[in-house]
């Protein structure tokens, strides 16, 4: 059957989540040294609807050193800009490539990738999840604190595809997170419930501090993620007082690290001081996109 990534939840239980981990330390460590291709042959598209850095680069980098062959196609430089249906789209690369990964808007348009295609496709980002970068962010934290268990996870903001990712991920790994997002802007109620139906912890709270206490693992992201430029101005009034700062930061473990997926807006959800402060592992944890996107596309072609 042809295996897709359309969510953490496809790669099982927390053994199928923790393999991709340690599949992505292998490949952190042995980086360079491996001489096997196993994706030889393989042409893989990288499909984006929105703009991307990290997702991108490290896809491309991934599939390369893999021995595959990345083929980039973005929504300005192709038909997909001028309205051709992902349906139509679709079929053509279902009969030219090996793999698709797609950086989409509403997570219905991955599902229909996935409808007209019979090779696998990974999420790359969606409105709704995130779930390639939950797999960099828990390969980060457990490369550092050399376990995921006991820890007290913070998320500090908006409840956005990254939220949303994080508690499908302390589901599956039935950990704790306490989530401090404004008013008008929380989570879903349904993905709180089916977190803890699962065995996580969740705690709710309006005041950041409160969330901060005592975390080891503080993440953030943007007010206003892609796609949603016209509520700039709002949403900038709306989180005031949600910056993860030194302030919110003490409240935490004394060795407590800090997360973001990138990119960052210093001064809005960061400050300039924890980003660049001793704490922030984001560069680690941007390195950590290729060595999980890596363990990743072996997982999708049955290879792992
Ligand atoms: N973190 C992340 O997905 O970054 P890009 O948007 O640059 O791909
Ligand atoms: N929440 C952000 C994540 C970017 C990697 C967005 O969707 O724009």
């Amino acid at each position: 059957m042809t295996r897709h990534f359309r969510n953490l939840a496809d790669l099982g239980d927390a053994q199928g989540l923790l393999s991709i981990l340690d599949e992505a330390d292998r490949q952190k460590e042995q980086r360079g040294r491996i001489s096997e291709r196993p994706l030889a042959g393989k042409q893989i598209a990288l499909v984006f609807e929105k703009a991307s850095t990290r997702t991108r680069l490290s896809l491309e980098v991934a599939v390369n050193e893999l021995g595959g062959s990345p083929v980039v196609i973005t929504q300005a430089g192709s038909q997909m800009g001028r309205g051709e249906p992902i349906s139509d789209t679709a079929r053509v690369l279902g009969r030219m490539v090996h793999g698709i990964t797609f950086r989409t808007h509403d997570q219905s348009r991955l599902e229909e990738m996935i409808r007209y295609v019979d090779v696998p496709v990974l999420n790359a980002l969606t409105d709704q999840s995130h779930p390639m970068q939950l797999c960099a962010d828990l390969q980060t934290t457990r490369r550092h604190f050399g376990t995921l268990s006991g820890l007290k996870f913070a998320w500090i903001g908006d409840g956005n595809n990254m939220a949303n990712s994080w508690l499908e991920a302390v589901g599956i790994l039935r950990g704790t997170l306490h989530l401090a997002c404004p008013k008008g802007f929380e989570v879903k109620r349904d993905l709180v419930e089916a977190a803890r139906a699962q065995g996580a912890e969740v705690v709710l709270h309006e005041d950041p501090f409160e969330a901060a206490r005592g975390a080891h693992v503080l993440s953030t992201d943007v007010f206003t993620s892609m796609g949603q430029e016209s509520e700039t101005a709002a949403r900038l009034q709306a989180f005031a007082g949600y910056q993860l700062n030194s302030a919110v930061l003490k409240q935490a473990d004394p060795k407590a690290i800090v997360l973001h997926c990138l990119p960052a807006h210093r001064g809005e959800e960061i400050s300039e001081e924890v980003i660049e402060g001793p704490q922030s592992l984001v560069w680690d944890e941007a390195e950590a996109r290729l060595h999980t996107s890596k363990a990743l596309l072996l997982w999708a072609f049955g290879l792992l």
